[in-house]
């Protein structure tokens, strides 16, 4: 590593995704973490994805980025250290660096190997950015690396990855987020809202069936990680929009009856039984900054694209207690349905 550039390495270990994946397949309805969709090839068809003319969140995103990213720097100052959370290939905050000059970029990533050569090319194309890169699991508590002095922080979740949590859990994450701000720090934050149906099952259900690939390497994922012996054949992909909850499902459907045998356990599955791998939730703009009052920030400003697709909000941390109480109210179980 050059001096602009250090990495440090907090990659989860295969014992902990051992006993996340043991744990969700042995719940009824099965589970699995959807985090583990991101070994080195999961994260080059999640790339392949963004780029399908049928998953708009991507390019509606970087064309509000593009728009507004001068206004957000005004918010979020600039000389900070800015953080990314689930930075991928680092592709988004390319349109956001020259605006924000940030002192310090932290990408923290859960896959090392694409982290690392997004990071490799970044430095390339901005020669005097400082950047320190994290490989982590950020959908779980962790610490940044110390040292990195008192300088103002600013957070960027983009990419609607906070619709990959259910809303208390994304409460719950936004508040840790909050400890990584500081009072007064700001997050911008990426989230796709509630549209049309037939448009959000189309983008979870490509005609290439790049998303069907993505979902079943998850379980390429495991049987080379954890030594199981998953049939990829044997399981079709199924996405739907679940309009109660808000949410589209993910899962994967046994097409036939199986045992699968993982760390010296065996999974027995039903012809027809699924196994939840993902839950992408959308939200209004009120419902969202419900949520976020409810973990601590102040709604400051909200972008959206001209057909309302997907928006970009700031917000400002107050701290925790801020919106429990009163106009902000604690989050309710329907504010992502507002
Ligand atoms: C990363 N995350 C926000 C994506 C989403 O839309 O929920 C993951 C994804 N799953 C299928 N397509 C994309």
């Amino acid at each position: 590593m050059s001096e602009r550039l250090s990495f440090t390495d907090l990659q989860p270990r295969p014992a902990d995704m051992r006993a996340e994946v043991t744990a969700g397949l042995s719940r009824l309805p099965k589970r699995l973490p959807p985090k583990y969709f991101y070994d080195q090839r999961g994260s080059r068809l999640f790339d392949a994805i963004t780029e399908l003319p049928e998953y708009y969140p991507t390019r509606t995103e970087i064309d509000i980025l593009e728009r507004y990213g001068s206004e957000m720097a005004d918010l979020v100052g600039r000389e900070v250290l800015l953080v990314e959370l689930g930075s991928g290939s680092s592709s988004k905050i390319r349109v956001l660096l020259r605006a924000l000059k940030p002192a310090v970029y932290m990408p923290v990533d859960i896959s090392r190997e694409h982290l690392l050569e997004a990071v490799t090319a970044l430095a390339r194309g901005f020669g005097e950015l400082k950047i320190h890169a994290v490989c982590a699991d950020y959908t779980a508590p962790f610490a940044l690396p110390a040292g990195l002095g008192d300088r103002p922080r600013a957070v960027f979740f983009p990419g609607s990855s906070i619709g990959n949590f259910d809303p208390e859990e994304g409460r719950r994450f936004l508040e840790r987020v909050g400890a990584i701000l500081g009072d007064g720090g700001r997050l911008l934050i990426g989230v796709d809202l509630i549209k049309d149906f037939s448009v959000l099952n189309a983008a979870y259900n490509d005609a290439l069936g790049v998303t069907a690939d993505f979902n079943t390497n998850l379980l390429r994922h495991i049987n080379r990680e954890l030594d199981a012996d998953f049939d990829l054949a044997g399981f079709r992909h199924e996405a739907f929009y679940n309009s109660v909850e808000s949410r589209i499902e993910m899962h994967l459907i046994s097409l036939t009856e199986q045992q699968v045998s993982l760390a010296g356990e065996s999974f027995f599955f039903h012809e027809g039984e699924s196994i939840h791998t993902e839950s992408s939730y959308k939200y209004s703009i009120d419902g969202f900054q419900s949520l976020a009052r409810g973990a601590g920030y102040e709604a400051e400003r909200v972008w959206t694209d001209a057909n309302d697709l997907f928006s970009v909000h700031c917000l400002r941390f107050a701290g925790v207690g801020y919106g429990t109480d009163g106009e902000g109210g604690a989050v309710s179980d329907d504010s992502k349905r507002q």
